[in-house]
């Protein structure tokens, strides 16, 4: 991936309103590690990734950032919630998982990769094979001008393959099973062993192959598994995936502040957040961690963390892991104004969404300025007076102007319904002035 900073802050600008020095920042530690890949292996073994801390109030961004970076790299790319490692039942889950998962996350990409590049050669694959039942091959004694013939019959079957023609057609298809993969990765380490075990016994088990019929619609999805199975080199491909984790992977730690323990309240704490905030340490520090796929060391990850930090403070991190994470930056607080750019400017926004939800029934829903900026206005207004929910007040806000006209919507099959600045104002003044009413309704 090799953007340039301001092309993802471009990129980010798009779905997420203000933040800047939050994009600033991950922009450029995303840059830092392409800068990093091009020098010498020397210097590449001392850069270490600067790991990020975002702080920000609840619903100002933190995970619609993340989600954002997620789609738009190329590169190994997991998200998980620090939080639930403590969960009940899970004490004990290991730490560890989330390289694994940033391990298949990465294969998955360089897979995909080497598909499209072998595209070619897989489809012909899957037209040879479906073409070879379809039409009788011919005894090798067959005479030129028969050979001819067929082979003007298979140009003609392959057509009619490609095009669909025969998708309807049934074919007998003989193939192994040792297609069955498990890849849970949400066990506890000791299922995980016991699992991969299995997978072992089983992949011997079902070495004797199977007929099925089936349609040559289906066939090809199934032969297209089978040939980037027989095709591809796996090995090579899961070496290039653990290298390319180790180089570029980006773990994203959400919810952060919900391991660390308030200073206040320290004792009666779950003993299990410290414990997880000790499990991460050495690999937010980098250390070899083994996976099926290889051992890889996760040095060069770069982690970004995020918390709201309501009740706890980045200082409530055990020193250790607080200094693994030396670059600070805060989300704001959403103002009327980032309010109302949230409504208009970015895609896929939630007027649109409920703009095309009436679409199915055909109610062409429009907006007035005037309402939105009275939403922008009330939903900030709830925000100070309750609490500072950020943008996802936009959501209970719009749900209680639109509930009507979302449960009556046949009514207005095939008309407009605009929805003005005294319908918002209708809809919203008396909950908005009355503090208990709007803690229940918005
Ligand atoms: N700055 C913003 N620009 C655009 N949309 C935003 C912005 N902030 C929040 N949103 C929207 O608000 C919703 C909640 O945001 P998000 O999930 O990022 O909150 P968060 O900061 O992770 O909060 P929490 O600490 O509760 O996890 C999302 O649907 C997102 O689209
Ligand atoms: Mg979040």
């Amino acid at each position: 991936m090799n953007l340039t900073p301001n092309e993802i802050v471009e990129y980010l600008d798009k779905y997420v309103i203000s933040q800047k020095d939050a994009k600033k920042t991950i922009a450029l530690a995303l840059r830092t590690r392409y800068r990093r890949m091009q020098l010498s292996q020397e210097l590449q073994d001392e850069i270490m990734p600067k790991n990020i801390l975002m702080i920000g109030s609840t619903g100002v961004g933190k995970t619609e950032i993340s989600r954002r970076l997620a789609k738009m790299m190329k590169v190994p790319f997991i998200k998980v919630e620090a939080s639930k490692y403590t969960e009940v039942g899970f004490v004990g889950r290991d730490v560890e998982s989330m390289i694994r998962d940033l391990v298949i996350s990465s294969i998955a990409i360089v897979k995909q990769e080497k598909k499209e590049q072998n595209k070619e050669k897989i489809e012909n694959y899957v037209l040879n094979k479906i073409v070879e039942k379809l039409l009788p091959a011919l005894p090798d004694a067959a005479s030129e001008s028969k050979k001819d013939d067929y082979q003007r019959l298979l140009s003609a079957m392959e057509e009619k393959v490609i095009s669909g023609e025969m998708d309807e057609r049934i074919i007998e298809l003989q193939f192994d099973k040792v297609n069955l993969e498990f890849n849970d990765t949400n066990l506890p380490p000791e299922m995980a062993k016991v699992q991969e075990s299995f997978s072992k016994i089983f992949e011997t088990m079902n070495k004797e192959d199977t007929k099925k019929e089936v349609t040559v619609k289906d066939a090809k999805s199934i032969l297209k598994v089978e040939a980037s199975h027989k095709l591809l080199d796996m090995t090579n491909i899961n070496n290039e995936a653990l290298k390319r984790a180790e180089d570029g992977g980006i773990i994203f730690l959400d919810e952060i502040d919900k391991i660390a323990i308030s200073a206040k309240s320290q004792g009666r704490n779950d003993p299990s957040k410290e414990g997880v905030q000790r499990d991460l340490l050495p690999i937010v520090e980098g250390s070899s961690v083994t996976t099926k796929y290889g051992v890889i060391n996760t040095d060069h990850i770069l982690f970004i963390a995020a918390g709201a930090f309501h009740v706890t403070k980045p200082s409530d991190l055990i020193p250790e892991l607080q200094g693994r994470f030396p670059l600070r930056v805060e989300l704001e607080s959403l103002t009327e104004e980032t309010l109302y750019q949230i409504l208009t400017q970015t895609q896929s926004s939630l007027l649109r969404q409920y703009e095309a939800l009436l679409a199915v029934e055909d109610v062409k829903l429009i907006f007035e300025d005037a309402a939105i900026k009275a939403i922008a206005k009330l939903s900030h207004r709830a925000n100070e007076t309750t609490e500072d929910i950020g943008a996802r007040r936009l959501h209970t806000v719009l749900e209680r102007v639109l509930e009507e006209i979302s449960f009556e919507a046949d009514a207005y099959k095939e008309k407009e319904f605009i929805v003005t600045d005294k319908l918002v104002h209708d809809k919203l003044d008396i909950v908005v002035e009355d503090d208990d009413l709007s803690r229940y309704i918005l």
